[in-house]
C-alpha cells in the first residue's frame, strides 16, 4: 500500500486533527512513515494563527516542487487552517499541490486520497488534480449552513496514532465566536459548536478501555462548552467533569483553553471538589491594558481579569494559573506594555506563552489598525516579559524543593542521565502541569503515576 508522510503545525487541535487523519488514512490500508523520501503521499497540517507558520509551510512547499518532478503520480496535500484561508492561492504559489482541504473536511481526506490513487493507476490523473475542498464562508452564507459545513467529525482514533497509550486528547467543542481583532480562527475553524455530552462519555470510556490515563478536554474557548436540549441549557462544562469523573480508569483530567469570561463558581468548584480534575488553568489575558484589550475586542477588563484570578487561587488555592500574551499589538505603547508586566507579576502565572503580533489579513485588526509598533520593539518587548515571566515561574517552582509530587511520566527527555552513565532521565507532569525530570535506570516508569520529591528548580522544570 501507498506510504503517507506528514507533518503537522500549530495548537493541541491541530495535533488532534492530525492524529484522526492518520488513523483515517490507517483504517484505509494506508501506511505511514517517518520519512518524507519514503512517501508516496505528503501532507502538511497547517496553522494560520501568525505569519511565521504559514511561511514555513509555504518554503516547505517549495522545496517539494523537484520531488514533484521525480514522483509524477506522487500526492501532496495543504491541509487544515490555512487550506480553508488561502484556498486557490495555494495552488497559485505552489501549482504542483494536488489538493487543498479546510479543517472541516478532514473526514474526506481517505476517500479523496484513494480516488486519486485510482485516477492515477488508471493514468488519466488530471481530472482530479488540484482538487479543493473547504467550508462555507461566514460573510456569504448563513449561520446554521456554515455550521453545517464544518463536519463535526470526531471518529474514534486507533491507539497507535496518538503520542502514547495513557494520554489523549477529546475536543468537546468545534470554532469560536469571540472575533478576537486579531484572531483568524473564527475565519478558519468556523462557528462555535459544541458536541453532544453522550458522544463525549462514549469517547472517554473507550479511551479508558484502551488504558488511557489522562483526558484533556480541547476547545477554543473551552470553558464555553454549552449543550442545549430543546432550548434550555442542559449541560455546561462543569457538569462534563463530573460526568467524565466518573469513568473508571481516567485519572486525571484537564481541559483547555478557557475565556475569562464564563469561568463561573460551577466550573471552580467542580476543579475545587474533583480528584481527577487537574487544578490547572490556561486563561489567555493577552494583555494587561484595557485600552489594548479594548482594540483586541477582548471582553473584559483588567480589573475584571484581576477579580477572576483573586477569585482562582481563593476557591483552588494550589492551582496553577497560565495565561498567553500579544506583545507589540497595533499602536502599543510604552505605558500600555507596562501594564502587561504589572498584570504578569499580579497574576503570577506558572507560565505565559508570549507571542509578538502578526498582522493577519481577513481580521478586523488587519482592517482597522496599523501593524505600527517596529520589530524591534516587539521583540524587546517579548524578551522583557519572559524574563519577568521566569522570575515568577522560578519562585513559584523553588516552593516545590523537598516536597513530593505525584507525576504521570511521559516520556524521555532525550538527554542523558546526569547521576550516572547507565540512567536514562524521564520526565512527568504533575496534576499542577509543572513539569518534571528525573534519572531512572530504564524507561519502564513511563505511563505511570509515580510519586517523586524535588530536589532543584528552574523557571521551567523541577528535578526529582
Ligand atoms: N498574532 C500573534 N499572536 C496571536 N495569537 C492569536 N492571534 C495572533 C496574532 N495575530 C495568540 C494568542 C492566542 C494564541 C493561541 O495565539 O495569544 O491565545
Ligand atoms: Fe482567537 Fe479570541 Fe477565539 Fe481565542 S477567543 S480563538 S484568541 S478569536
Amino acid at each position: 500500500m501507498p506510504k503517507f508522510y506528514i507533518e503537522t503545525v500549530g495548537c493541541q487541535m491541530n495535533v488532534l486533527d492530525s492524529e484522526q487523519a492518520v488513523a483515517g488514512l490507517r483504517r484505509c490500508g494506508f501506511e505511514r512513515t517517518t520519512d518524507k523520501k519514503d512517501a508516496d503521499i505528503i501532507l502538511f497540517n497547517t496553522c494560520s494563527v501568525r505569519q511565521h507558520a504559514e511561511d514555513k509551510v509555504y518554503s516547505a512547499l517549495g522545496r517539494l516542487k523537484h520531488w514533484k518532478e521525480l514522483h509524477p503520480n506522487g500526492i501532496i496535500g495543504v491541509l487544515g487552517c490555512m487550506a480553508q484561508k488561502d484556498q486557490k492561492l495555494i495552488f497559485q504559489r505552489a501549482p504542483f499541490v494536488d489538493l487543498v482541504l479546510g479543517p472541516g473536511q478532514l473526514d474526506k481526506l481517505p476517500g479523496i486520497i484513494c480516488d486519486f490513487l485510482q485516477t492515477n493507476t488508471a493514468g488519466c490523473r488530471l481530472p482530479a488534480a488540484n482538487l479543493l475542498q473547504v467550508s462555507l464562508t461566514r460573510l456569504e452564507h448563513r449561520h446554521s449552513d456554515v455550521a453545517d459545513s464544518f463536519q463535526q467529525y470526531d471518529p474514534l482514533r486507533d491507539a497507535g496514532s496518538r503520542k502514547n497509550k495513557f494520554q489523549a486528547m477529546v475536543r468537546i467543542m468545534f470554532g469560536c465566536d469571540k472575533f478576537c481583532t486579531y484572531c483568524i480562527v473564527p475565519k478558519v475553524r468556523g462557528p462555535e459548536q459544541s458536541r453532544p455530552p453522550k458522544e463525549i462519555l462514549d469517547e472517554v470510556k473507550i479511551l479508558a478501555d484502551e488504558g488511557v490515563l489522562e483526558i484533556t478536554l480541547l476547545g477554543q474557548t473551552v470553558n464555553s462548552y454549552k449543550y442545549l436540549n430543546g432550548g434550555t441549557c442542559s449541560v455546561k462544562l462543569a457538569d462534563l467533569l463530573y460526568q467524565i469523573s466518573e469513568v473508571n480508569g481516567i485519572r486525571r483530567i484537564r481541559f483547555v483553553t478557557n475565556y475569562p469570561i464564563g469561568i463561573d463558581d460551577d466550573l471552580l468548584f467542580a476543579v475545587r471538589d474533583l480528584p481527577k480534575v487537574a487544578p490547572y488553568l490556561h486563561v489567555p489575558a493577552q494583555s494587561g491594558s484595557d485600552s489594548v484589550l479594548k482594540r483586541m475586542k477582548r471582553q473584559y477588563t483588567v480589573p475584571q481579569y484581576k477579580e477572576l484570578v483573586e477569585k482562582i487561587y481563593a476557591t483552588v488555592p494550589d492551582a496553577a494559573i497560565t495565561s498567553d500574551f500579544i506583545v507589540g499589538f497595533c499602536g502599543e505603547t510604552d505605558e500600555e506594555f507596562q501594564a502587561t508586566v504589572d498584570l504578569v507579576k499580579f497574576a503570577r502565572f506558572k507560565n505565559s506563552f508570549i507571542f509578538k503580533y502578526s498582522e493577519r489579513p481577513g481580521t478586523k485588526a488587519a482592517e482597522l489598525y496599523a501593524d505600527n509598533v517596529p520589530e524591534e520593539i516587539k521583540k524587546e518587548r517579548n524578551n522583557e516579559l519572559l524574563r519577568i515571566q521566569d522570575e515568577i515561574g522560578l519562585e513559584l517552582n523553588k516552593t516545590f524543593i523537598s516536597k513530593e509530587v505525584e507525576i504521570l511520566v511521559d516520556g524521555k527527555t532525550g538527554k542523558g542521565g546526569t547521576s550516572s552513565a547507565a540512567n536514562v532521565q524521564l520526565s512527568g507532569r504533575t496534576a499542577c502541569d509543572r513539569i518534571v525530570v528525573f534519572d531512572s535506570p530504564d524507561d519502564s516508569l513511563i505511563g505511570q503515576f509515580i510519586k517523586r520529591r524535588i530536589a532543584d528548580a528552574a523557571p521551567f522544570t523541577l528535578f526529582g
